[in-house]
């Protein structure tokens, strides 16, 4: 009998990372872990890291740094650093900060229990394999512990398109499906358990193609065989590629009631010299017309995106194109950023933009995605739309939720609890949310 023992987990980064520490935690609950509440409490301490853009793995060496203190004051105290940025540096991370004792890259997370006991009898220990075993198999989930009404589930991992600015295809690895029917079990499971909202996870999520009984299934046919499962009320997927877009996805998103009408689908820039310098294998009139194809479907779908500014050889008459761009998509949100070099990708090698060039662009495409997505919030005042309750908000008798659009939504003296999906009619909008009242 092992005695207990506290885990402290920092997530960085996306949403698969979420999904990954919970699974880690559930893998070292096995070890007898509980949670800690900070990391001065715990025995150990397992930073799950980021390396999409530089001030990431930055931040983590910061971070590891104001863990001295704490580590002279206990010396039993275990560290690891696991994710992105454990994949990419490896061995460099024990070499840069040596009070590490343990480096896991996010293939090998199943082997988080015994590399943890290899860490506390003293060896310093480093997986960053890409092993032929499933990890999801391995990594089993605690049972029947009562959870939130939302949850995510990876059914896809790593990606092949090697756009020419990121870092996923190396440390995440090439593009693996899970089985369908595995995913069902675990979604059974989390229904079980009280989820009502599965948010399906994946680098390429649109890309699955994972075994069923009679061959792959698409995102598409997944998706309809979550929709059997009762009790389950919703459904939505991220991150998308424009090229995997397929008929019968975008078919789903009109004739599927539990997927969410939301849909996240980066184009990174509005400029096709720049999509073909960052190998993207679509144009900016392709993926135009790709929305015309999906609002068809689906007309009331908040499209949310992602963008890349200053990225090499970037003019500024190519920036403007993804100005145009996001003036005829009109995005209900967005995540926008300045280009930054990763080593080993192909564009690190590139002429950069000067830094107060993708400043000034980065400030301005912010503020037309910050309009835009304002306006598209304050259009739903005086709509009807489903809540899912998550919590309660922090006035008596407020309760938070999220809406099929995924805003943020406050409703005051409500008699619902975490969980209920209710009509809500919209009556204002603030900065960040919005606020409803039931409809009976
Ligand atoms: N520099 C800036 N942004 C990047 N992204 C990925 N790699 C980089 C990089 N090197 C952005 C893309 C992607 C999102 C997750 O992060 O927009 O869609
Ligand atoms: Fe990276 Fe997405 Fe391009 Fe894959 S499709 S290389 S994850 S930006």
């Amino acid at each position: 009998m092992t005695a207990p023992k506290k885990l402290f987990i920092k997530t960085y980064g996306c949403q698969m990372n979420v999904y990954d520490s919970e699974r880690m935690a559930e893998a070292l609950g096995g070890q007898g872990y509980t949670e800690a509440k900070s990391a001065d409490e715990a025995d150990m301490i397992l930073l799950n890291t980021c390396h999409i853009r530089e001030k990431a793995a930055e931040k983590v060496y910061s971070e590891l740094g104001r863990f001295k203190k704490l580590k002279a004051q206990k010396p039993d105290l275990k560290i690891g650093v696991a994710g992105c940025v454990a994949q990419a540096e490896g061995q460099e991370i024990m070499r840069r900060q040596p009070l590490v004792d343990l480096v896991v890259g996010p293939q090998s997370y199943h082997r988080l229990p015994e590399m943890e006991e290899k860490a506390r009898e003293g060896e310093k220990v480093l997986d960053t394999d890409f092993p032929e075993e499933d990890k999801f198999e391995k990594l089993k989930r605690r049972p029947k512990s009562k959870r939130g009404p939302t949850a995510f589930l990876t059914v896809q991992e790593g990606c092949d398109k090697f756009c020419a600015f990121c870092v996923v295809p190396y440390t995440r690895g090439a593009e693996v499906s899970r089985p369908a029917d595995r995913i069902l079990t675990e979604a059974r499971d989390l229904v079980e358990r009280g989820v009502r909202e599965i948010t399906l996870l994946g680098q390429n999520v649109n890309a699955y193609h994972g075994a069923g009984a009679n061959g792959d299934l698409t995102l598409a046919q997944l998706i309809w065989e979550l929709d059997k499962l009762e009790g389950l009320e919703r459904i939505r997927f991220t991150t998308s590629h424009p090229n995997d877009m397929m008929n019968d996805l975008i078919e789903a998103h009109g004739t599927c009631k539990k997927l969410m009408p939301y849909l996240h689908l980066p184009v990174q820039a509005g400029s096709d010299k720049i999509l073909k310098r960052m190998n993207r294998s679509h144009t900016a009139e392709s993926y135009l017309r790709l929305i015309e194809r999906i609002r068809a479907a689906r007309p009331d779908i908040l499209i949310s995106g992602d963008f890349i500014v200053g990225f090499p050889e970037e003019t500024e008459a190519d920036f403007q194109a993804t100005l145009d761009l996001v003036e005829e998509v009109k995005y209900g949100t967005a995540y926008s950023f300045k280009y930054s070099t990763r080593p080993g990708t192909p564009a690190a090698e590139r002429p950069q933009v000067d830094p107060v060039e993708a400043d000034d662009r980065l400030q301005r495409l912010q503020a037309l995605l910050t309009r835009q997505q304002r306006e598209i919030q304050d259009s739903m005042v005086g709509r009807e739309v489903g809540v899912l309750f998550e919590k309660p908000g922090r006035q008596a008798g407020q309760m938070l939720g999220k809406s099929d659009y995924l805003h943020a939504v406050h409703v005051a003296d409500c008699d619902r609890q975490a969980g209920d999906l209710a009509r809500v009619r919209i009556v204002s909008s603030r900065t960040n949310s919005l606020a409803g009242e039931l409809i009976d």
